[in-house]
């Protein structure tokens, strides 16, 4: 899944001319392999869990509403889709796990370049963005592997999947949690995970939407491949690397296969032990799925007493 935050010394874009186009127009049907399918996998898999993280969890945000009501009886109730909540957040904390190998496997044994990580260029060029836009400056900033947009979309899936794994801990373990934290934290976490939730969802709907379909339609991450004038809308510095054949980091083998057998043992350890805490996250406390139905309560609000006194 795009999410990964350097650009593999050996996996870079490539350029791959389609074969039905004739050569003096190819320039213009070239395309470039720019997501490995691992990449798109893990996109894919980003993509159906949170749909269902958020399909499953704003209805409950609004459960005292008539639409709220409404969706979640039409999922099929509050107890099944909670139960759908969680198996997607599994698959989510799976998903990160995951992408944190193939993270650091990337840097420490592929020693890539970091192109996702921010720099104050980003700043620079969302600010040359908006004048291009607006019309008031003449040329559209030149970025490369990740533009601003891509890398505050990455960072913004780090920071939300960080907020909603340890909020949605506190709700899934209310009492391991409050064995530790005082009670209020719950409380306050569903405040935060709901918030954080609700803001995830509609920053996908409004700035990734925006960057993928509307701007342009962005296929790369189902098709793994991107258009020649898409690279030189979106990436023009990479394809001037790509062209000038720099865009690869030369790999000497022989330490990188050292590397790889100092990553392996480790990375394994450390996921086991990611995996094991996962298992007793999910399974330590019974928490309550069966939801006691709506009951109407009579509150007994004493009567106030009249200001001036007359009954
Ligand atoms: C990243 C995408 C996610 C979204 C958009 C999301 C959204 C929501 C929302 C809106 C609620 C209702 C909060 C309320 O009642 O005010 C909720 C509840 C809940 N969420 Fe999430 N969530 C996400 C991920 C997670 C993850 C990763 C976990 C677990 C690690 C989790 C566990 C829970 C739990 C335990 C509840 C309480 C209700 C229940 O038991 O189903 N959520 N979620
Ligand atoms: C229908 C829904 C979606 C579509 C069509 C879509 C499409 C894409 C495309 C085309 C890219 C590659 C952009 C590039 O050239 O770099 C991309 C990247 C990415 N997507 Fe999605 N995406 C969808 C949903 C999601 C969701 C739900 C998330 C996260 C919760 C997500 C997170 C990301 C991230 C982090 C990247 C890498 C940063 C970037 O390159 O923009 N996507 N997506």
């Amino acid at each position: 899944m795009s999410r990964s935050i350097s650009q593999p010394a050996s996996e870079s874009t490539s350029r791959k001319k389609s074969k039905s186009a004739p050569s003096h127009q190819a320039g213009h049907k070239e395309t470039y392999v720019r997501f490995r399918l691992n990449d798109r996998i893990e996109h894919f898999l980003l993509l159906t869990s949170f749909t269902v993280l958020g399909i499953t969890g704003i209805p409950q945000m609004f459960a005292d509403t008539g639409w709220g009501v409404t969706l979640i009886d039409w999922m099929g109730g509050i107890e099944f889709i909670r139960i759908v909540h969680r198996v997607a957040a599994v698959v989510l904390m799976l998903e990160t796990i995951y992408h944190g190998g193939v993270v650091t496997y990337k840097v420490f044994v592929k020693r890539v370049r970091l192109t996702m990580m921010l720099s104050w260029k980003d700043m620079t060029d969302a600010i040359q963005s908006l004048t291009y836009n607006l019309g008031f400056s003449k040329e559209a900033p030149k970025m490369g592997r990740y533009n601003y947009a891509e890398k505050a979309e990455y960072w913004a899936v780090i920071w939300g999947t960080l907020v909603m794994v340890i909020t949605g801990f506190m709700l899934w373990n209310p009492i391991a949690t409050t064995n530790f934290l005082p009670g209020v934290v719950v409380p306050a976490a569903k405040a935060a995970h709901g918030g954080e939730g609700l803001l995830a969802v509609l920053s996908i709907i409004v700035w990734h939407m925006y960057h993928v379909h509307v701007k342009s339609f962005n296929r790369s991450m189902f098709t793994g491949r991107i258009s020649r004038h898409e690279m030189e809308e979106e990436h023009a510095l990479e394809l001037a690397e790509i062209e000038a054949g720099i865009a690869d980091r030369p790999v000497d083998p022989v330490s990188e296969r050292r590397r790889r057998l100092i990553f392996l043992p480790v990375a394994a350890v450390i996921s086991v032990t990611l995996l094991t805490g996962l298992y007793f996250f999910v399974t330590y406390e019974e928490t309550a799925i069966t939801t006691i139905p709506r009951q109407p309560i009579e509150s007994i609000v004493p009567a106030a007493e009249p200001e001036d006194g007359v009954p």
